[in-house]
């Protein structure tokens, strides 16, 4: 019910002023519009263009020829194209009204969606009625990603027809210009593009240690890209997946109470360069390039007043979507592959013979039983956070009092020791996970805890799931143990 009544309020508040839904004459036009597609939907109404897949003279043609698309400007009365397709359809071998199609849905574009978080942002932008746009070169997932976001999404069945048509996957680089030109301009032919989540990037901080240029290169150069073609092509709402890695080590020196969102604040390295040095001063150069993203993102905003943009702080994501079909399946196992989680799986399937807890030495620190501490939040959680961020933006496009934006952590302010979660996982899934205490691990801070109070009071985002059902879905997903 939340859900819908959020989408609707979008939907309102992206409709230009003029628009006829807004007024009582709308009420024919959403009958209509679901006796057409059959079933009622509270999706974002594209107000740019339409698009009626008309598949001509289809009754006597081969079923599998390409619709012919038309695309006609919003200011168009649908109503009155409606009736005349209706009318059209009477008429023998004109229409065929069954093949009639109209794309009247907003899309979003997630880079990086056929990874780790992005497999679970589209199916939640799936279930919110939303067309996904994915654009993914696959460097660090696989392409049967894409079917697996299907099936979570049609409960395990096969997805069939347009179900299928609403998730879109295109192989190219986020930060090729070129490539992303004619993306956009292709969808925008008859799609409303909504807005953007922004995940693609290289995620690991040893990596980024022995190879900080690629970090700067994927991650810096290639968002700064990104965003100027977004603005080229008028998409106005951006939400980032920025990382708990921007607060380095100020995690080190906090207390349980988790780290706030002010300590580390935007700082534009062009106008405050020794600011910025303070600010990222023992950061990795991940933390750095995830501190810059923030920085160009912020600038994306503030220079027109119609954008907005949120860069969200994620902590410690676990877990797997409730239905099994999503996982955590990096294609880089040498440097994506030592997430904790992944560590644990490894170790339960024999190809790694113990598991290695970095440190249990860290009592002085904040630590109850000598291992790190971390803010784990389920990964699900994240991704409605993520597009709760994007509906966000969208709605408060039209205030211009409110503001183009805002920094918040996904975290759920609750500190679980690594020993702990070996410990929920081996209760959880009934196994034992052997593990071996090794010396710390060079980067490591003892404790990450993120404040939720910013993003819980002024966006009302709180983690649905626990320790629990991380394990619980973990061990569904993989198939482990007795107990699922
Ligand atoms: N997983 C975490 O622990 C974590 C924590 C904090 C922040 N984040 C951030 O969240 C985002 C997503 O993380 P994830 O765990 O899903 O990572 P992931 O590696 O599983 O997914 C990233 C996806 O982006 C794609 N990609 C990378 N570079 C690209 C490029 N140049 N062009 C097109 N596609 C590209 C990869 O193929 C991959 O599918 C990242 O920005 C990461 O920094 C992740």
């Amino acid at each position: 019910m939340l859900k819908d009544a959020t989408a609707k309020q979008v939907e309102q508040a992206e409709r230009p002023l003029h628009d006829p839904r807004n007024s009582n004459s709308n009420k024919v036009e959403t009958n209509q519009q679901q006796r057409i597609l059959g079933t009622p939907h509270s999706s974002l109404l594209v107000q740019s263009t339409i698009t009626i897949n008309v598949h001509p003279f289809s009754r006597i043609l081969s079923q599998n020829i390409e619709p012919a698309r038309l695309d006609f400007p919003s200011k168009c009365n649908r109503d009155l194209i409606l009736r005349v397709l209706r009318f059209l359809s009477t008429i023998p071998c004109c229409l065929s009204l069954s093949r009639l199609h109209i794309n009247c849905r907003s899309a979003v574009l997630v880079t990086g969606g056929l990874g780790y978080i992005g497999t679970h942002v589209c199916l939640e932008l799936l279930r919110k009625n939303y067309h996904v746009i994915v654009v993914d070169n696959l460097t660090n997932s696989y392409r049967d990603a894409l079917s697996s976001i299907l099936r979570a999404f049609s409960n395990g069945n096969e997805p069939l027809g347009r179900r299928k048509d609403l998730i879109t996957h295109i192989s190219i680089d986020y930060g090729d210009a070129k490539a992303l030109d004619q993306v956009l301009a292709e969808f925008q032919r008859y799609l409303n593009i909504l807005g953007t989540i922004h995940l693609a990037a290289s995620k690991s901080v040893g990596e980024s240690i022995l190879n900080p240029a690629k970090y700067y290169e994927n991650n810096v150069v290639k968002t700064d890209r990104f965003l100027k073609c977004l603005g080229r092509y008028g998409i106005k709402n951006v939400v980032l997946a920025s990382s708990a890695a921007v607060y380095g080590n100020l995690a080190r020196n906090s207390s349980l109470d988790g780290l706030k969102e002010e300590q580390v604040p935007i700082v534009d390295p062009f106008i405050a360069p020794g600011e910025f040095g303070k600010v990222v001063s023992g950061l990795s150069p991940y933390g750095i390039s995830k501190l810059l993203c923030e920085s160009l993102v912020y600038r994306f905003a503030t220079e027109d007043p119609t954008r907005r943009a949120i860069a969200f702080r994620l902590f410690n994501p676990v877990g797997c979507d409730p239905s099994g079909y999503l996982k955590e399946a990096p294609k880089d196992t040498e440097w994506c592959g030592g997430s904790i989680m992944q560590m644990v799986l490894k170790t339960i399937n024999g190809s790694n013979s113990m598991l290695e807890i970095f440190g249990a030495d860290y009592f002085g620190d904040g630590s109850g039983d000598g291992s790190c501490v971390r803010d784990f939040v389920h990964v699900s959680d994240i991704a409605r956070g993520l597009v709760m961020g994007l509906e966000r933006c969208a709605l408060q496009r039209i205030d211009r009092r409110q503001p183009r934006f805002e920094i918040y952590n996904l975290a759920s302010g609750k500190g679980v020791s690594v020993k702990q979660l070996i410990r929920a996982i081996e209760q959880e899934c009934d196994i034992k996970v052997k593990t071996k205490i090794c010396g710390r691990r060079k980067g490591d801070v003892a404790v990450s805890i993120g404040s939720m109070d910013k993003v819980r009071i002024e966006m009302g985002w709180v983690p649905d799931m626990g320790l629990q059902q991380v394990c619980q879905h973990f061990c569904r997903c993989y198939n482990i143990g007795g107990r699922r």
